[in-house]
C-alpha cells in the first residue's frame, strides 16, 4: 500500500483525493490517509502531492515508518472503509498525527 506521512498534516491539500481510481484516501482533522486494504498500488497519488507526502510503504523515510501503524489505528478507531467520498470526513486523527504541534502551512 502507499502511505501518507507527515508533510500532509495540516495541509491537506486533497490532489491526492482527485487521482485516486477507487477512492481509499480519507479525510481526517489534520490529515489524510489511504486505506490500505482498499489501495491498489496504483501510485497516482504519489507524484501529484505538492508537499511530497505520499509514499509506497517500503519507501517511507525513516523518521516517518511510524505513519504505517498510525494509518491502521485512524482506521480501527473510524471504521472507515468502502469509498471516501460516502463516508467522510471523519473528526479524529491518529494519536500520532494528533500529538503533532499546529502548523500554519
Ligand atoms: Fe495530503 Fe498531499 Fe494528499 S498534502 S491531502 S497527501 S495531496
Ligand atoms: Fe489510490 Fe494512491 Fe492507492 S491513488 S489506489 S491510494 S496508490
Amino acid at each position: 500500500t502507499y502511505v501518507i506521512a507527515q508533510p500532509c498534516v495540516d495541509v491537506k491539500d486533497r490532489s491526492c483525493v482527485e487521482e485516486c481510481p477507487v477512492d481509499c484516501i480519507y479525510e481526517g482533522r489534520r490529515a489524510l490517509y489511504i486505506h490500505a486494504d482498499e489501495c491498489v498500488d496504483c501510485g497516482a497519488c504519489e507524484p501529484v502531492c505538492p508537499v511530497e507526502a505520499v509514499f509506497f510503504e517500503a519507501d517511507l523515510p525513516a523518521e516517518w515508518h511510524g505513519y504505517r501503524a498510525s494509518t491502521t489505528e485512524f482506521f480501527a478507531v473510524g471504521g472507515a472503509g468502502g469509498g471516501a467520498a460516502s463516508s467522510g470526513p471523519y473528526d479524529h486523527d491518529s494519536t500520532l498525527v494528533a500529538a503533532l504541534e499546529p502548523r500554519n502551512t
